[in-house]
């Protein structure tokens, strides 16, 4: 084995490197100037976010989950409504419908891309019906970086009168088909967490629309329902606004987000190229590109702990997202299921492991890793042999 280098899951302190100095003179210009509140960066930084993925609108709120439950406020969506959404994702997709007093429906996802299976949906409208439950909406999520399957899914949302809104805290800016996530769906939301591909130093998220009447309830609802000034309050609303401090980091982070997915590419071919005799390495559909938010591959079920142990022995972290599906978490396994129930869900959540995966993860680190992944899979490969 060579020599052990110091290998962080997500190394923002390079990306902080590479992007210098220009990092500390945005920071500090907010700080020195003083509007600490929806500053121009904001307005700035919604501009350059919603260019880059050519939607028409994008308004800054304070973290992914608000983005939600904003756009499911803006849309009327409460007790009655059924809300289809995948089990196998992080729980804020399916939480926010819970939270406006909804109900989601879960539903089954392709194995291969872990992205919510267009064909699954059929049963997933049937059963939201079952219970006596308006169809309202469909949550996408795009689960590690790579966009759904869009055009199935909007055939279908379009057929059955619901509205699409793609959760794209994890895909913000990934390719599908000639378009950007971001732009697709009546609505997109992404996530600022700092471990996002674009993340930024606390919490943040965004809303994405082209819809102009909708942008304007939304930019009254993040600001406790205003009307034509702070206080003329037309509605209730919330306090969830992007910090301009949150926008000035992100207006650089943009700046270098494009070579990031790229630079994302790159880390990706190599894990697979090394892996994919050994493991269920990604598989990213014809015509797109991840942002690999996640580099996940699949071990046996009954190994991936003595995996996850070898690797940290040698000093390589792993994560596994995500260990349950929703429908089998206490706070959710009351919801309806679609179809005769998640078989995949449940078996990839027992299979899925992510690798270390950042833009500035170098060679030599990332030959480490896949010696250690190697290493740590060797024995069973012999003895499958034998
Ligand atoms: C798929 C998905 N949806 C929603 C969220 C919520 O984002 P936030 O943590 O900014 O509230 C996350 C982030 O953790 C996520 O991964």
């Amino acid at each position: 084995m060579s020599e052990r280098p110091t290998i962080e899951f997500i190394d923002l302190k390079a990306q902080r490197q590479h992007i210098g100095q220009a990092m500390e003179d945005a920071i500090l210009k907010v700080v020195r100037e003083g509007s600490y509140i929806l500053g121009p960066e904001v307005q700035q930084f919604e501009a350059g976010l919603a260019g880059f993925c050519g939607a028409k609108h994008a308004i800054g709120v304070a973290n992914g989950t608000d983005a939600l439950i904003l756009v499911l406020e803006a849309l009327g969506i409460g007790p009655g409504d059924a809300v289809i959404c995948p089990s196998f994702t992080f729980a804020a997709t399916a939480e926010v419908v819970a939270w406006m007093g909804a109900t989601p429906v879960f539903a089954e996802i392709d194995e291969a891309t872990y992205n919510i299976d267009p064909k699954g949906l059929a049963a997933a409208l049937d059963t939201a019906r079952k219970h006596d439950l308006k169809p309202r909406a469909l949550i996408t999520v795009d689960l590690f970086g790579q966009a759904c399957d869009y055009d199935p899914i909007e055939a279908f949302c379009k057929q059955n009168g619901l509205v699409l809104i793609a959760d794209s805290a994890q895909g913000y800016g990934a390719r599908y088909k000639g378009r950007i996530a971001g732009a697709i769906g009546d609505f997109a939301t992404t996530s600022f967490f700092p471990a996002k591909p674009l993340g930024c130093y606390g919490d943040g998220g965004a809303i994405l629309t082209d819809n102009d009447e909708h942008t304007a309830l939304i930019l009254s609802l993040r600001f406790h329902g205003k009307g034509s000034y702070k206080y003329d309050n037309v509605r209730i609303g919330v306090n969830s606004r992007l910090d301009t401090l949150q926008a000035a980091v992100l207006i650089e982070k943009l700046k270098v987000y494009a070579e990031e997915i790229e630079k994302r590419q790159l880390v990706a071919q190599r894990y697979t190229e090394a892996l994919k005799d050994i493991v269920t390495t990604p598989y990213v559909m014809p015509d797109c590109v991840s942002t690999f938010a996640q580099y996940t591959i699949r071990v046996d079920a009954d190994r991936r702990d003595a995996f996850q142990a070898a690797l940290k022995a040698k000093g390589v972290p792993t994560t596994v997202y995500y260990p349950k599906p929703l429908h089998q978490q206490t706070a959710y396994k009351h919801f309806p299921v679609a179809g005769n129930g998640l078989p995949i869900s449940e078996r990839v959540a027992k299979e899925v492991v992510a690798l270390p995966m950042h833009p500035y993860l170098d060679k030599a680190t990332q030959d480490y890793i896949i010696e250690a992944v190697r290493e740590a899979l060797a024995p069973a490969r012999e003895s499958a042999v034998a």
